[in-house]
């Protein structure tokens, strides 16, 4: 359902952060990326949700090319959860958090609330909705942040080190979480991260 031929980018036009990757990931599947710092995960990432664009080749998401044309249809198919847990809070309260990506969507005020309710309760932060983000800890600014992203339902799931700055019990927290969103959701998950132990998961 994803798959990037020979794709590469350059931030400059001379070195290549990326150089002539292929990968083909199938649906329902868990797939871990590793490499060390500066590998190019995090623009390779980018390119994948469309917010680089590819000096060359192709990606293309259950046969729809990824280009500025599909831009908006294939957004609807991936999603994508950071690094850092403070820099991705965008809303006020949890609630508003993870209806942020909602707000695009024409929902009524009803329609929204209710799949905040359903995610917030999914990644169990149910009880936190009207709590601000310096009142949660890193573990639960992510799952918010997943929550997030679960609420626009899309397919493809990348989480770029997306627990890295966690402690490990909150990272133990969204790993479970992730086998959850695998195994019972049937999303397609991409982890990217440099730590081996969070790939063997
Ligand atoms: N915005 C940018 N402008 C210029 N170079 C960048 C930018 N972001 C990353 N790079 C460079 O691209 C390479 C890959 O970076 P990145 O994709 O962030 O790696 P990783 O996520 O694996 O640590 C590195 O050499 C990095 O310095
Ligand atoms: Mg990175």
């Amino acid at each position: 359902m994803l798959k990037v031929s020979d794709l590469s980018f350059s931030y400059d036009g001379k070195t290549k952060a990326l150089n002539h990757i292929n990968l083909d990931i199938k649906k329902g599947t868990w797939v871990s990326i590793l490499g060390h710092n500066g590998s190019g995960k995090s623009t390779l990432s980018k390119c994948l949700v469309g917010l680089l664009s590819p000096s060359q080749g192709e990606i293309e998401i259950d046969g729809l090319p990824l280009n500025g044309e599909n831009l908006i249809d294939i957004r609807q198919k991936i999603g994508i959860v950071f690094q850092n847990p403070d820099n991705q809070f965008v809303g006020v309260t949890v609630r508003h958090d993870i209806a942020f990506g909602l707000e695009n969507q024409c929902k009524t005020p009803e329609e929204m609330e209710e799949k905040v309710k359903y995610y917030a309760n999914l990644v169990g932060m149910q009880d936190f909705l009207s709590k601000e983000p310096h009142q949660l800890s890193g573990g639960q600014k992510q799952r918010v942040a997943i929550a997030g992203a679960l609420a626009m339902e899309q397919d493809i799931l990348i989480l770029d080190e997306a627990t890295s700055m966690l402690d490990p019990e909150g990272r133990e927290e969204i790993v479970e979480l992730i086998k959850v969103l695998n195994k019972e959701l049937n999303k397609t998950i991409i982890t990217i991260t440099h730590d081996l132990s969070f790939a063997a998961d």
